[in-house]
């Protein structure tokens, strides 16, 4: 059998080895689920180990969930998963819609929307299911950014380490007071204190988790309402749409969500075993990635794939991934776009890019498809 180089190619890259990027939806979702295909970098080569080691000293952070095969990660997201259950979320809906209103209250003439609602919506709601207080969301924004750009390898490694050691300080210190005061953590509700009171989990994983939690709850949540947003006022016939039938908000999310959701690619996984895909044979040790935008965009699996629908039904896409890794939070971001994007077009109805399309800037991040900014007239 031939590769089918539409759907799985291989390139060599210096110091890393062998990595193959998939792109077929059916062949990426299967390899997902896979558990010939490990997160774990100390199950392959020397060289992955050793850069997935630089790459976790260089952002101050320990192995979390997404590091983990089963049976340890099973046992961490276990730790956490009940906080982001349909239903707790659904609980959450008014305070969205609270702070959501509250936000645009304030807007008017030209803004940015990442600043007036695409970040402060999703870090509050994570800020205060993680008990964080409001003054240091600022700080948040800045590290986090420096963060992310760790996914860039060509990134000023100096930003990404001050980001990574700074939050991992907050942490520190938070954790600290916290075991000096015993009363706050039985008195409070939150996940923080849930975590230290469960005591299930050692120093090293509740700093990681709550780094996980803070960084993935909020950053990937800001591309889906900016993209999303973007791209509605990219497809006007869309955006009608939507305001004259608002009970499609739903399914509007999950077709933003596949036509240019906030994750281009997977993390990286490493073959623990021979696999084949599309006439390719993956030896063991390799480094694999699964293309989400292009396999949401599979022409064999979405009609069209390149036309944003938001009627589309049948749209299970990969953009919250798939497997045992697939996204903790995808009920709580599917509700704050809703929320976000829902309350936008129905309070502005003459909302309009401030500038050319092609003038938006983005984020240099192999990983994420980030905005840098969304100059929008209300
Ligand atoms: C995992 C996407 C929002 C927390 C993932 C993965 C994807 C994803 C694709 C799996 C990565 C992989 O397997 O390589 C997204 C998108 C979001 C979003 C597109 C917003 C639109 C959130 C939120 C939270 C969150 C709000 C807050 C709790 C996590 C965690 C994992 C994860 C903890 C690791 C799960 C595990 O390893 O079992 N996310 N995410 N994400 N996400 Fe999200």
């Amino acid at each position: 059998m031939s590769i089918n180089e539409q759907v799985v190619q291989s390139l060599e890259v210096p110091g890393i080895g062998t990595t193959w990027l998939v792109s077929g939806f059916e062949e990426g979702r299967a390899l997902l689920s896979d558990p010939r295909l490990s997160r774990d970098e100390r199950k392959g080569p020397e060289a992955l180990r050793e850069l997935a080691w630089k790459n976790r000293a260089g952002m101050s952070m320990g192995r979390h969930l997404l590091d983990e095969d089963p049976p340890n990660h099973t046992r961490l997201r276990g730790q956490i998963k009940k906080a982001f259950t349909p239903r707790r979320v659904e609980n959450l809906r008014p305070r969205a819609q609270e702070i959501t209103d509250a936000l645009l209250d304030t807007v008017s003439g030209e803004v940015d929307l990442i600043d007036a609602l695409a970040f402060p919506l999703p870090m509050t709601i994570m800020c205060e299911l993680l008990g964080l207080p409001e003054e240091d969301r600022a700080d948040f924004r800045v590290w986090g950014a420096e963060l992310a750009m760790g996914m860039d390898p060509t990134a000023d490694r100096d930003k990404v380490a001050h980001g990574g050691k700074a939050l991992r300080a907050y942490f520190e210190t938070l954790l600290a007071e916290l075991k000096a005061d015993d009363r706050s953590v039985e008195d409070q509700p939150d996940l923080t204190r849930a975590l230290v009171r469960a005591g299930e989990l050692d120093h090293e994983e509740l700093i990681s988790m709550l780094m996980l939690l803070l960084l993935a709850g909020h950053t990937t949540t800001v591309n889906l309402i900016s993209n999303g947003v973007l791209a509605l006022l990219t497809n006007p016939d869309q955006l009608a749409l939507l305001r004259a039938r608002p009970e499609l908000l739903p399914q509007a999310i999950e077709e933003l969500l596949r036509h240019d959701g906030p994750l281009q690619v997977s993390l990286p996984r490493i073959t623990v075993d021979e696999v084949e895909v599309a006439g390719a044979t993956i030896p063991a040790g390799d480094m694999v990635h699964v293309v989400v935008a292009a396999a949401n965009r599979d022409a064999s699996r979405f009609l069209d794939p390149e036309r944003l629908d938001i009627t589309r039904t049948d749209n299970q896409h990969l953009g919250f991934g798939h497997g045992v890794h697939f996204c903790v939070g995808a009920a709580l971001a599917r509700m704050e776009a809703q929320v976000a994007i829902g309350t936008l077009v129905a309070r502005f109805p003459d909302l309009r890019l401030a500038v050319p399309v092609d003038e938006l800037q983005w984020e240099v991040n192999p990983i994420l498809r980030s905005l840098v900014s969304l100059p929008v007239l209300t």
